[in-house]
């Protein structure tokens, strides 16, 4: 699973094999410029998502509910996740959360669009997490982060994102479930992997330390504009000395 927010990246994914396009609100700090995830809407997601399925003919694309638009209550949470789906033509969405979106996910599950749930770091969660530091590595924590895992299954999740974690921790969740996990700096042991894209690209300085940049398109990106910039700074000079 890799991350896409437009219809050009989504349709080169595609190509490469990957098998799940996360619409993620991880677009907030990836492409729209935002320091967090929270000030993404539902209007921002439903603009990306849309952009990504047009782009994309057999991946599954999920995409991500953002910050408020599904912990109010299971009817908004139904009404917001049902945009996704009808107006951008999502597969299905993706909370953040254990305990407290179980009533959310099976209302959701319930009612016909299927749930990916998210523990361990919860970018959604960053003011009360204190930052983006490793989850899990407290027994007591590792057992709760079980548990909501557990309650995610039983709510009718049909995967689970685990952000962040130890990998003996992931390696435990994943044992335990009979649905697939799906890990970013959880080590190697769950089910499938998922990369935010422009980490993998290399669009950005700073990544994640967990995080494996596979390109380095920042650079490829400089050096072309400024091929152009010198190309058409060259004939505007040589124009002037013969005018
Ligand atoms: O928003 C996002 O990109 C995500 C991934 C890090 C899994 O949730």
């Amino acid at each position: 699973m890799l991350t896409a927010y437009d219809a050009t990246i989504a349709r080169l994914l595609e190509r490469a094999g990957v098998d799940v396009l996360l619409v993620g609100d991880s677009v907030a700090t990836a492409v729209l410029g935002y320091d967090t995830t929270l000030p993404v809407t539902l209007e921002v997601m439903i603009h990306h998502t849309a952009a990504v399925v047009r782009g994309t003919e057999r991946a599954l694309v999920i995409a991500d509910m953002p910050f408020l638009t599904y912990q109010v209550s299971p009817s908004e949470a139904v009404r917001n996740a049902g945009r996704l789906l009808k107006d951008a033509g999502a597969a299905a969405v993706k909370v953040e959360g254990g305990r407290s979106v179980i009533e959310v996910a099976h209302r959701l599950v319930d009612v016909g669009i299927p749930v990916m749930g998210h523990l361990g770091v919860m970018p959604q969660s960053v003011n009360q997490q204190s930052g983006y530091r490793q989850r899990g590595a407290e027994t007591q924590e590792a057992d709760l982060m079980l548990s909501d895992a557990l309650a995610l299954r039983d709510a009718g999740a049909f995967a689970i994102v685990l952000e962040a974690i130890p990998a003996d921790l992931a390696a435990r969740i994943t044992a335990e479930l009979d649905i697939p996990t799906v890990g970013i700096g959880a080590g190697p042991s769950c089910d499938g992997q998922v990369l935010v894209s422009s980490d993998l690209l290399g669009l950005h300085d700073k990544i994640p330390p967990f995080a494996k940049r596979y390109a380095n398109l920042s650079e490829t990106i400089v050096s072309a504009a400024r091929a152009f910039v010198e190309d058409v700074r060259a004939v505007s000079s040589a124009r002037a000395r013969t005018d």
